[in-house]
């Protein structure tokens, strides 16, 4: 085996997240060897030269190659997988499901073959089914297999408790559970600015307005967009994951998780909060829930077992 000169990157699909995700990998340096792949001819090429072409202006030193050979993926420490359709209007996520479970199982087995010891990051829309996909195919243990989305949607949460607060963004603390999809979950009774708890702050109602929101906010954005979904923040959340794995970082982040029992949940991934480090999923932080918040939960895992379902696995 050739000698590792540093960690290495892999980003499956070079659509409008995977290139988020590019771009976020080389700006905060998170992995010495980035590549880019993609089954359209000169997309990933096109995107890794324009996303390369920045570091004498941001000045970053990491390296990015665009490519259509999986070969090239060989060894990578961590991969993160956002290849298959995105939504539009009108669409939800479990709309994907079925042109995404073919096109995730086929980048699994490509990435399997050549990055054995790799952890997966699945970012692929419905991401808690694709997971579990990424899972089973793979036939990894599940503490290498992970699903982006909680980090994505409490940051949401945070923004918009922030907004909210007239506040910095940075000091507003947040979780949100479950699935990434209507039934999701943002706790607030968890959810603080600064140490201080927002249910303090925020009158119920609005507090309520703001927990739907968040429950819709990808949905808002391929509202205005209308070809497309949002690319910035969930290339971001998901680097933020992957940069946690590769620096063996013990960040505490939600992710979607393979749940044996915990939660009272067995068998599916569901977002729940995780630390994450060089081994992945290293550990699942179990707290005890309300019963309206267990509920809440519940109504999530009988979501993603019926994405499940569908994926035939
Ligand atoms: C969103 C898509 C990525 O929430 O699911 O924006």
């Amino acid at each position: 085996m050739a000698r590792k000169r540093g960690a290495k990157l892999t980003i499956v699909g070079a659509g409008a997240v995977g290139t988020s995700c590019a771009h976020w990998a080389l700006v905060r340096d998170v992995a010495q060897e980035i590549v880019l792949i993609d089954v359209v001819e000169g997309l990933p090429q096109g995107k890794a030269l324009d996303c390369a072409q920045s570091s004498p202006i941001e000045g970053f030193s990491g390296e990015i190659v665009g490519t259509n050979d999986y070969a090239l993926t060989q060894g990578s420490d961590c991969v993160i997988i956002t290849a298959g359709l995105a939504r539009r209007p009108g669409m939800s996520r479990e709309d994907l499901l079925g042109k995404n479970v073919e096109i995730v199982k086929s980048v699994t087995e490509n990435i399997v073959r050549h990055s054995p010891e790799a952890i997966l990051v699945v970012v692929t829309n419905p991401i808690d089914a694709m997971v579990y996909t990424a899972f089973k195919v793979s036939g990894f243990s599940k503490e290498r297999v992970v699903g982006m989305a909680g980090v994505l949607d409490s940051a949401r949460y945070r923004y918009f408790l922030a907004k909210e607060l007239e506040v910095s963004p940075m000091d507003v603390t947040a979780l949100v559970m479950g699935i990434h999809g209507d039934n999701m979950l943002p706790l607030t009774r968890l959810a603080s600015v600064g140490g201080v708890p927002v249910e303090a702050l925020i009158p119920k109602e609005r507090l309520a307005e703001i927990v739907r929101r968040t429950q819709q906010g990808g949905a808002e954005i391929v509202g205005h967009l209308k070809t497309g979904s949002a690319f910035t923040t969930p290339g971001l959340a998901a680097v933020e994951m992957a940069e946690a794995i590769i620096k063996d970082q013990k960040r505490v982040l939600p992710c979607a998780a393979y749940l044996e029992g915990e939660f009272g949940i067995e068998g599916v991934f569901l977002g729940v909060p995780c630390v994450l480090g060089r081994g992945g999923v290293e550990r699942i932080l179990e707290f005890p829930l309300t019963d309206e918040e267990k509920e809440a939960l519940k109504l999530s895992e009988e979501a993603v077992r019926r994405q499940v379902a569908q994926t035939g696995l």
